[in-house]
């Protein structure tokens, strides 16, 4: 194991995201099980992926699709028992799959015990548990459930949120405590709080899960601008693995790797930020349906060919750079807030956008669906608080033709809807593309998440996007051309056999590549 970066598995691993309610149904009430992942395990063997990350399958009141736990250590019983997940962790591991869990460490929902016994106004062990002010009078601001008078229950006191207004901050203390009420992070009952979530992580690292996709990670401590405070807390997180369970492997929303490496994450997914709308999704595409703007914006990986990739490489390489050798960067390019990639987007558009992801730097996580190229659905009904565009991204994977609306989220019924059966069967289907693409990501060294990366050409408002990685004497040379038009550079590499792609020569010093192609080639 080397000591900064985690466990070995992880170098050559491709991630697969699982949100449950959509995945596969075995009980008839129309929303995806654990027993229903379970069943689909060859499924996923067969894709190549070496995990999964699970969204959140705790119990809970699913405002928030599960985000706002009710108990951070019991399945919801509408996806199974513990028994269900312990037994996905073992026959997953049969396969040589590993299972990581969604932790939410921020908040919980107002349904969680915890809250409950918060609320009461007789002082109990939970009542420093989360973040309240002194007097239904006094809120703090911004965060608090509302910024008007807010008067909850019996207790008097104003609680701080995390999210929507049903999920109660969790009380991890203040760095920089400036009022009575607001607790240093060393206070007992901030420090219990920092207790009862490693205790949560041990509960189910002890069970088989191998690790975990932690939720708006950098959110926890408050009052924390240079993030000081939250460093420690996930620094003895961190210990806490290293020294217990060296093969759990955690990865963080925070968004910000030069925070998150440092803190203790083996990975950060990198996808909150400008340059990245402008490399995969339009600058626009956050503003929702209801926006004339709505995916109308440019991004690099568009067939019109207008984008510009250095609105993101600038702000990557500046992280790349920081955190190299110490941890990784995961580019995602989709995943349940995001509305999904293929959105507009033609099958040769989002067979380029996967060639991208398997290739980068970092570790790589496929979301559910995207290997089929399910579509985004923007009429999506909000359910369990996705609304658009997320909600269009989470509607249930399309395992056949014939498949039935569950009643849960609609299906796409449009005549070129996906779907796994008839891609499965077909050499040349987005699925099968993916697959190989997974395998070479998962066996080429060079392309491993450790492999060195430099960039070889990514210039202003110019086609195309080409880098190197390289493992030792390992060589690759990848090259994208999303825009329609055939471009060609100079380019100085003796290019050897063409591992994945088409449409892409590297000959006398020149790349040529023809609209809409990619190539990925070994060095000699
Ligand atoms: C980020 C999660 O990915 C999102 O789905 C959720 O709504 C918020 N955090 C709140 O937990």
């Amino acid at each position: 194991m080397s000591k900064n970066l985690g466990p070995e598995w992880v170098k050559s691993a491709v991630f697969y995201q699982i949100y449950p309610q959509s995945f596969y149904d075995t009980t008839g009430d129309g929303i995806g099980d654990l027993p229903g992942i379970i069943e689909k395990l060859d499924y996923i063997e067969n894709l190549g992926v070496s995990a999964i990350w699970v969204n959140p399958c705790f119990v809970s009141p699913f405002n928030d699709a599960g985000y706002d736990v009710a108990d951070y250590c019991n399945v919801a019983s509408r996806y199974g028992t513990n028994a269900d997940l312990e037994k996905l962790f073992r026959e997953a591991k049969k396969r040589g799959i590993r299972v990581l869990l969604d932790l939410v460490p921020g908040h919980t929902s107002i349904e969680h015990p915890w809250f409950k016994a918060s609320c009461s106004p007789e002082k109990n062990e939970f009542s420093n548990r989360y973040i309240w002010t002194d007097s239904v009078w006094h809120n703090g601001g911004e965060k608090w459930a509302s910024k008007m008078v807010q008067g909850h229950c019996d207790r008097d006191g104003a609680f701080m949120i995390n999210y929507f207004c049903s999920q109660p901050a969790l009380n991890f203390g203040f760095a920089k405590p400036d009022q009575p009420w607001q607790l240093p992070t060393t206070h007992p009952d901030a420090q219990a709080t920092w207790k009862a979530m490693r205790d949560v992580m041990r509960f189910w690292l002890d069970a088989g899960a191998s690790g975990f996709r932690v939720d708006m990670a950098g959110s926890i401590i408050r009052n924390d601008p240079d993030a000081k405070e939250a460093k420690r807390f996930w620094g003895e997180v961190r210990e806490m693995l290293d020294t217990e369970y060296p093969e759990a492997f955690i990865v963080s929303e925070w968004t910000c790797p030069e925070n998150a490496i440092p803190a203790g994450f083996h990975a950060d997914f990198f996808h909150f930020n400008s340059g990245y709308y402008g490399l995969l999704r339009g600058e626009a595409f956050r503003a929702g349906p209801g926006s004339e703007h709505f995916q109308t914006g440019t991004s690099f990986f568009d067939a019109k060919g207008e984008g510009d990739v250095t609105l993101f490489m600038d702000h990557y390489l500046e992280q790349y750079r920081k955190t190299k050798n110490k941890g990784y960067i995961s580019v995602p390019v989709g995943n349940h807030d995001l509305g999904r990639i293929n959105y507009r987007r033609s099958v040769k558009d989002i067979e380029i956008i996967m060639a991208f992801l398997l290739t980068f730097p970092g570790t790589p996580f496929l979301y559910y669906g995207d290997e089929i190229g399910m579509k985004h659905l923007p009429n999506t009904p909000n359910r369990e608080g996705g609304y658009q565009p997320r909600i269009g991204a989470r509607t249930p994977m399309q395992w056949t033709a014939d498949q039935k609306d569950n009643g849960y989220l609609p299906i796409d019924t449009s005549e070129t809807a996906p779907n796994v059966a008839e891609q499965d069967e077909k050499k040349s289907s987005l699925l099968n593309i993916t697959r190989k693409l997974i395998d070479l990501r998962s066996t080429e060294p060079a392309l491993a998440a450790d492999a060195d990366f430099e960039v070889l050409y990514a210039e202003k408002n110019k086609y195309p996007f080409v880098f190197q990685r390289s493992k030792g004497r390992k060589k690759v040379v990848v090259a994208f051309n999303p825009a329609a038009r055939e471009v060609s550079i100079p380019l100085a590499v003796s290019a050897g056999e063409m591992l994945a792609g088409s449409g892409a020569k590297i000959a006398d010093g020149q790349l040529v590549m023809k609209g809409q192609s990619y190539g990925v080639w070994a060095l000699i």
